[in-house]
């Protein structure tokens, strides 16, 4: 299989082989998935790896299965590792990025006054935790404002507030899930790293769709899925705790047997390493799944995949515009592979029914997903299409051309 290749249009810009890619989904015979913020297409090795896994606990045990595959369930560490530009050491599982998430909060111990800071655009799920600290802590919850360019956060305004509130914790979403905004979580960093804030970044979105180094972002903490841009399979997520946060102590306030070593009665001990943010008991079967997603995306290329993916949506984009009665959402300098719009004359889940009837998978957001983004810019709702490298322009063209044809139609 050649998947990154040889053929270039010139010497600066290597093509992907976009139809061995397709040929080792399976799924794009079936549908258009522009559904990819969602969940991405499993490339065929992935399943395999995980229908084989199942077969070998079926066959010899559950725990024999995983002793058996320890060293496959060890490259699952030094997979992302490799993705990020960090250590195995610094890599825990989680089964969702929110779970990741959430672990990585409860590591910290919040007092009544402190401050969270975060941006206008993060994530639903993380400014419902912030709310909930709030809520049982009497922390404040501070967003920095936006920049007036549209391009997410505004750094100097957040960076004033950092010096000014000395926060707790700073936290920032790269790309949020209700747009293709891309937020400057790298120069935020550099702010956090002179002040030594602590720094939380949800990169759910922008994994597997852009070169990610942890360094260069200079975050503490780091929480990713392995389903949507990585094409790994649903129920996994991953936490990058870094050394500095290792060796400060931090430790997730429930911590298992696999966490910790209980010492004595009356004492336990965290582990070295990320592990103390993991559980026991892991789905071992969706950890190699993970695993082989991970490489096979490093071996597609990161560097082209974050030219080729946000490419294709911005064609997507330019012919969304052109149609009466659509407006596309997305504001920013560089946008990402998730195009949002609103549509005249329909209602959302019929509107989304007439895309699934014909064969376009897409997802839609509501105001409750994005209070400021939406409320900013005064829609209760869009359609969410989200296309991956290995789409072709044909598909995004003919989705151009559904969405015309529904604009034209409306849902009467
Ligand atoms: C930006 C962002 N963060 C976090 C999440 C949550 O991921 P999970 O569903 O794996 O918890 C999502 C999911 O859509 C997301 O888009």
């Amino acid at each position: 299989m050649k998947i990154n290749g040889s053929a270039s249009n010139n010497d600066r810009e290597p093509l992907l082989d976009i139809a061995a890619l397709r040929a080792d989904t399976p799924g794009c015979e079936s549908v258009i998935h522009f559904n990819n913020a969602g969940c991405g297409l499993l490339v065929d090795s992935v399943l395999e790896v995980m229908r084989d896994h199942l077969s070998l606990e079926a066959a010899i045990g559950g725990y024999e299965a995983s002793a058996a595959q320890a060293d496959r369930v060890a490259d699952f560490y030094a997979a992302i590792a490799d993705l990020l530009g960090a250590d195995p050491r610094n890599i825990a599982f989680s089964g969702s990025a929110t779970h990741a998430y959430t672990k990585a909060l409860s590591a910290i111990e919040f007092r009544t006054g402190d401050v969270i800071l975060t941006t206008r655009n993060d994530f639903i799920s993380n400014q419902i935790a912030f709310l909930a600290l709030r809520k049982r802590f009497g922390v404040e919850v501070v967003h920095a404002p936006d920049h007036a360019d549209g391009s997410g956060v505004d750094v100097e305004a957040m960076a004033a507030l950092m010096r000014k509130r000395r926060p707790r914790l700073v936290a920032a979403t790269h790309v949020p899930t209700n747009s293709g905004l891309v937020q400057p979580v790298a120069q935020l960093g550099r702010h956090c790293r002179e002040l030594d804030l602590l720094y939380l970044v949800d990169a759910c979105q922008s994994v597997g769709q852009y070169e990610i180094d942890v360094a260069e972002i200079g975050c503490d903490l780091l929480t990713a899925t392995c389903r949507k841009f990585l094409r790994g399979p649903r129920g996994s997520g991953f936490l990058y705790v870094s050394d500095r946060v290792l060796r400060e102590g931090y430790e997730p306030l429930f911590i298992d047997m696999y966490g910790a070593r209980w010492v004595a009665p009356g004492e336990y001990r965290p582990v070295d390493t990320a592990a103390r943010f993991e559980e026991w008991e892991f789905p071992y079967a969706t950890v190699l799944g993970c695993a082989a997603a991970v490489r096979y995306a490093l071996r597609v290329g990161l560097e082209p995949i974050s030219r080729r993916t946000p490419a294709l949506a911005d064609r997507l984009r330019e012919r969304l515009a052109r149609i009466p009665g659509v407006r596309t959402l997305d504001r920013g300098l560089d946008l990402a592979a998730l195009v949002t719009f609103e549509i005249a004359g329909w209602e959302p889940h019929l509107f989304k029914e007439a895309m699934d009837a014909r064969g376009v998978n897409s997802a839609l957001s509501f105001r409750e997903f994005a209070q400021f983004d939406f409320g900013d810019k005064d829609v209760d709702w869009c359609l969410r299409l989200s296309p991956h490298y290995y789409n072709t322009e044909e598909e995004v063209d003919a989705v151009a051309d559904t969405v015309a044809e529904l604009a034209r139609r409306g849902s009467a």
